[in-house]
């Protein structure tokens, strides 16, 4: 199974990589981290087309799961992320082949915030967004680190998450 990552923090070694990092540690995926391309806002006349975005969503679509990973900004996902989002618009307008190739996959989300509670409806974009482009949503995660790193319970939420992702997704197992 290709497992993609994609790292949608405002920085690109803050608590939301640790958590990727760790789940790295367990998982076999590749990373992308959305804070060292330039990804401009959704443009109706597509003047960004040349920005990295396209580039990026090409090698995105050869993933059979793709993880978002975000840190909570006021009870929602990133901006970077929400950018990222607006922008797969383009894959239905400008670039329909690349967009048809996200019908089939899988997606999973993981937040980071500073405590255990998890906002109400934090992950309905996520999944309403899989099923509008034909990807079978498998799960979430919420996550936080309260001081320099996660908890042993955020350990274990990870490591429970990494098995229900390889039960949903067993057929594709390498
Ligand atoms: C702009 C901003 C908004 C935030 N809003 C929230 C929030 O609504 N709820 C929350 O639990 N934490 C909030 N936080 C804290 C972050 O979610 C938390 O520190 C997170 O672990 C940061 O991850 P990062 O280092 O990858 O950015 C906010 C932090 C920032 C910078």
């Amino acid at each position: 199974m290709k497992t993609i990552i994609i790292q949608g923090s405002s920085r690109s070694n803050g608590n939301t990589s640790k958590i990727v990092g760790i789940l790295r540690e367990r998982m076999k995926c590749e990373l992308i981290d959305l804070n060292s391309y330039l990804i401009s806002q959704y443009n109706y006349e597509h003047k960004n087309r040349n920005d990295d975005f396209l580039k990026l969503m090409r090698k995105i679509v050869e993933y059979d799961l793709i993880i978002f990973a975000t840190p909570v900004y006021w009870y929602s996902m990133s901006g970077l992320m929400k950018t990222f989002f607006d922008r797969v618009t383009d894959c239905l307008k400008i670039e329909k082949e690349t967009g048809r190739k996200l019908r089939g996959k899988y997606m999973a989300a993981i937040s980071c915030g500073s405590d255990g509670i998890e906002t109400e409806g934090f992950f309905v974009p996520f999944k309403n967004s899989a099923e509008y482009l034909g990807m079978t949503y498998v799960g979430n995660l919420h996550t936080w680190i309260e001081s320099d790193s996660p908890t042993e319970n955020v350990l274990k939420l990870i490591a429970a998450f990494k098995r229900k992702l390889e039960e949903g997704m067993g057929h594709l197992l390498d």
